[in-house]
């Protein structure tokens, strides 16, 4: 009897070495029992990585994730995309279709699917939401609120021309743009408050926006999560507001793509949350 072909998945990245995808991945393999099958990591400079990314199949891959600084590049490579991809021009998840490889992207879908494990109460239709930020993950995030009936998205960053060109990009319908200075007009009446930029992250700058404006029934969010429980999410938790840590967003964002490669659609635990957290260094609040 043959053995199996080893069906492999890997994550791109440059560098790669912190990336913990190969060990949610890695998990849900050895709880579903999936036979014959691993989760690599790969480090790609960005030079070689159009190269890499067309020879996946025949290095054995079934499938990959591409993280920074790859995520536009892989859009570009590639000729098929699911329609967020094609929206946000951004691939973090290659799945092998018949028709041969196809870019998709799951990081909004991970934002949601966090924020409705770990917020039960709270709606998107329900108020404004404050995005700080104008990166790759803060585009993913608001087409997603947007998806999920956000009144109105309120974008502040730091230089204010790129929230523009985000919001032109995306043609996002309900969108306004504040000065960093301004924020505190962004919080009045809002819903919800969600750090997209790096402050708050270990060995950044802090993040030290005035929360007083919000309104106390607002939750609060970061996509920062080292550390787990950042400024922002401290101050707010003690003024009295819902948070939410950003970890859930990385195992969700992982979901889609294990269920594509190997047919199972895996489950984010507290098991899974402990795992990644241990790895980190953290222990759960
Ligand atoms: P990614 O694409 O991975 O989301 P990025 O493009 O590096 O990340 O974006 C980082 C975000 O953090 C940006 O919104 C950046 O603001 P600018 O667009 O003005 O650069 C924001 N950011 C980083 N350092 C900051 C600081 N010291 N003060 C305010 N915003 C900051």
């Amino acid at each position: 009897m043959t053995r199996p072909a080893i069906r492999k998945v890997c994550v791109i990245g440059w560098p790669i070495t912190h990336s913990r995808s190969p060990l949610i991945h890695n998990h849900w393999i050895r709880t579903y029992g999936i036979e014959s099958a691993l989760y690599e990591r790969l480090a790609v400079p960005p030079e070689d990585f159009v190269a890499t990314l067309h020879r996946l199949p025949e290095l054995g891959y079934i499938g990959a994730n591409v993280t920074v600084p790859h995520k536009e590049a892989a859009f570009a490579a590639l000729t098929r995309h699911d329609a967020v991809a094609l929206r946000l021009k951004a691939v973090n998840t290659i799945v092998t279709t018949p028709e041969g490889l196809e870019g998709r992207n799951t990081d909004g879908y991970g934002f949601i699917a966090n924020l409705k494990e770990r917020a039960r109460g709270w709606r998107a239709a329900a108020g404004p939401a404050v995005l700080l930020g104008a990166g790759g993950a803060t585009r993913a995030i608001a087409a997603a609120l947007e998806s999920e009936g956000v009144p109105e998205l309120r974008l502040v960053n730091r230089t204010r021309a790129r929230a523009e060109a985000l919001v032109s990009d995306l043609e996002l319908r309900s969108a306004r743009v504040f000065d960093w200075d301004d924020a505190a007009a962004a919080l009045d009446g809002a819903n919800l408050l969600v750090n997209t930029t790096t402050l708050g992250m270990k060995g950044a700058g802090d993040l030290d926006i005035a929360l007083d404006p919000l309104p106390l029934g607002a939750l609060v969010t970061d996509i920062v999560y080292t550390p787990l429980e950042t400024g922002l999410l401290a101050r707010a938790r003690a003024r009295g507001h819902d948070v939410v840590d950003g970890l859930g967003m990385l195992l969700h964002q992982a979901v889609p793509g294990f269920e594509a490669w190997f047919g199972v659609r895996p489950e984010v635990t507290a098991q899974l949350r402990a795992l990644v957290l241990a790895d980190m260094g953290e222990t759960e609040r």
